[in-house]
């Protein structure tokens, strides 16, 4: 493997850009945005509340803002498709509208828990219906205003520290949430480029409501989330040398690079900026011989969505990786731990699930060592599919990944990336 490539732009910074550029007074010029299924179905959504948004052309979007108050009732339910963020943050912001929404989604997200967004709203005055489970669909009865409220999230979570606060801009009074552990924090961060006063102190964030939003230029940093893809790709590739440009490196996102660091690989970090408030730099990865480490608890909400294909890092180390203290991953677009530990079982690598985490043997690097290359089904779970193209670096024969095309929920154009890396890939219409 080996040259130069810039991944699609960042997934979470995506969603927010429509979000908070729909509800900002103003043009907001959005660069760098991310064409993923996820995405579109937040821009989507805004479209069908009265949101004028032209683009996507190429990463450019341009969204003319309707102000905090301005959104308009949509005809039929909004579609979230397979997204999480989609689902729970616009949650948060039609508790504030003057009209009631469903909000729907596909069969993955169809059984993922809302109870966590359900809660905080409820206790802010909303009424929100859910399906059984508190599963979706929900339904959410707007009343124009929430009451402000000082909210302590059970479990680290961005997505529902970010519903909180969005509901908090219709509150009449200071929402306060408090995080467990530290969580992404590019909802606060993007309401500052909007011009909205939110304090953060240690783990605990303030917001005003009734502030409003002022449009501003937005450049999406490359997806982290995604690069980690080719960092884990580079370090188990003989002679590998990558570079990843202009990745997002947020604190509160980059745990895989400090988990990588500590397995032993070969990342160094170049051209450091910041745009829009966010971090960003040039990401080179060689070859590298990992090791097995007891992954620190604190990287794990910062490295939630890197699991997948830190598992495959992991098979490939020399010696054990043990994982607890991610229970959240059985949650996700799929059940991450069974998942992957399924695949990673098939392919004769001893990884055991456990509750929270997993605890996997590498097989280390002795020459010819390698595991059988195997059909995986991917679930409807775009990270897992990816993870086993990964995988497949180091397996003997062929890796034939099921229901792949779901990787354009959050990444479009990744098997002519990879290609173009040196990775053998092909997408096969059909069944694989
Ligand atoms: C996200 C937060 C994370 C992450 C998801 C995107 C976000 O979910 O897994 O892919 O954009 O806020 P949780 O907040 O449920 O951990």
């Amino acid at each position: 493997m080996s040259g130069l490539a810039r991944v699609p732009g960042d997934k979470s910074i995506s969603h927010r850009s429509i979000m908070m550029g729909s509800l900002a007074d103003g043009v907001t010029d959005i660069e760098g945005f991310l064409e993923g299924e996820d995405a579109l179905a937040t821009m989507n959504a805004f479209r069908a509340m009265g949101v004028y948004i032209e683009g996507p052309d190429q990463g450019r979007v341009r969204v003319h803002g309707v102000g905090l108050h301005g959104l308009k009732a949509p005809t039929a339910p909004l579609d979230c498709g397979n997204s999480g963020t989609s689902m729970r943050l616009i949650a948060g912001l039609m508790s504030g509208q003057r009209f009631d929404v469903t909000l729907i989604g596909d069969e993955s997200l169809s059984k993922r828990p809302m109870k966590r967004v359900i809660d905080p709203l409820t206790l802010m005055g909303v009424r929100v219906e859910a399906g059984e489970g508190s599963r979706p669909p929900l339904h959410i009865h707007g009343k124009g205003a929430v009451k402000a409220i000082d909210y302590s999230l059970p479990m680290a979570s961005a997505q529902v520290k970010s519903c909180v606060l969005l509901a908090g801009l219709y509150a009449d009074g200071v929402t306060t949430v408090t995080e467990p552990a530290v969580t992404r924090d590019h909802t606060e961060r993007m309401l500052r480029g909007f011009g909205v006063d939110v304090k953060t102190e240690g783990s605990t964030v303030r917001l005003q409501g009734g502030q409003t939003l002022k449009a501003c230029k937005i450049d999406v940093p490359s997806d982290v989330s995604s690069a980690a893809f080719f960092m884990v790709a580079a370090s188990i590739c003989e002679n590998a040398d990558i570079t990843l440009k202009h990745v997002g490196l947020n604190p509160t996102r980059a745990g895989v690079i400090d988990i990588l660091l500590a397995m032993g690989a070969n990342i160094e970090l170049s051209n450091h900026a910041t745009i829009g408030g966010e971090p960003v730099a040039d990401v080179r990865v060689r070859s590298a011989k990992l090791k097995g480490i007891r992954i620190p608890e604190h990287l794990v909400p910062i490295a939630i969505d890197e699991f997948p294909v830190l598992f495959v890092a992991a098979a490939n180390a020399v010696g054990e990786t043990v994982l607890t203290g991610a229970e959240e991953l059985r949650v996700k677009e799929s059940d991450r731990i069974a998942v992957m530990a399924n695949g990673l079982q098939a392919c004769g690598v001893n990884a055991q699930p456990t509750e929270d985490g997993m605890i996997i043997q590498g097989l280390g690097y002795k020459s010819g060592l390698r595991y059988q290359g195997t059909v995986i089904e991917s679930q409807g779970d775009h990270r897992i599919a990816m993870s086993f193209a990964v995988a497949a670096i180091r397996a003997e024969g062929t890796m034939r990944i099921r229901g792949a095309q779901t990787v354009d929920t959050s990444f479009p154009g990744f098997v002519t990336l990879a290609s173009q890396l040196g990775l053998n890939i092909s997408a096969v219409k059909g069944r694989a």
